[in-house]
């Protein structure tokens, strides 16, 4: 989707999204001690807030001006260590080795695009950093609620784990399919949304 759809989207006074974290973030994250962490497509940082409450120094990076700066509110009024970038990802290369955990959380791009995205966030680790990827899974659309209705914007636990393994330096620690209750945007009340869930460690 534009960026222009997307400021567009954030431009109500109400969030657009709730300010509760991901419950597959704070699962995943419980045992690894904070450092820096970067949140790629992070909206109005819901989870960079949730990160920055456990002791990381967060910044947090999204195209959407309106996002990132109702973003920079928020942090204002939490005082917590959030730093902003407004950044387009299809162009954005974070520093190299320099981050202990990346999450990007429900970034939809056609996949030339994404598998980028990817592969630069990958590079952006440091030795033994994660990297927990969050998505609508491409059975979404048939099996699940909510998310994008383009297939071509999907993608699978298999799709990114072949991708991962073109890359010697990160290990795959969990690539699945996981439901839960919809956590986000418009979809059928009481239905589970299906999600890709991919956890990677660099090695090396
Ligand atoms: C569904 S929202 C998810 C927000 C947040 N990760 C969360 O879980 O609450 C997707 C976000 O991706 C951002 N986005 C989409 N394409 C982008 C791009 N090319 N560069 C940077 N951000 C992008 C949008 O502005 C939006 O904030």
């Amino acid at each position: 989707m534009h960026k222009d759809k997307w400021n567009q989207r954030y431009s109500g006074t109400e969030l657009l999204w709730p300010q509760e974290p991901s419950e597959i973030l704070k699962k995943e994250m419980a045992d690894i001690p904070p450092g820096q962490a970067l949140d790629l497509a992070a909206g109005e940082g819901r989870n960079a807030f949730f990160l920055a409450k456990q002791g990381w120094e967060v910044t947090a990076v999204d195209f959407s001006e309106v996002a990132v700066q109702k973003g920079l509110e928020l942090t204002r009024k939490l005082k917590l260590p959030v730093k902003w970038e407004v950044q387009d990802l299809t162009r954005y290369r974070p520093a190299e080795g320099s981050y202990d955990c990346i999450t990007i959380f429900y970034l939809h791009l056609p996949w030339e695009e994404f598998s980028e995205v990817l592969l630069r966030a990958a590079a952006a680790l440091r030795p033994q950093g994660v990297l927990l990827l969050v998505g609508h899974d491409s059975t979404n659309i048939e099996a699940g609620t909510g998310g994008p209705q383009d297939p071509d914007v999907l993608y699978s636990p298999a799709d990114i784990t072949a991708l991962f393994g073109t890359n010697e330096t990160l290990e795959v620690e969990r690539a699945e399919r996981q439901q839960q209750a919809l956590d986000h945007g418009e979809g059928e009340s009481g239905a589970a949304q299906i999600d890709c869930v991919v956890k990677a460690r660099r090695i090396e």
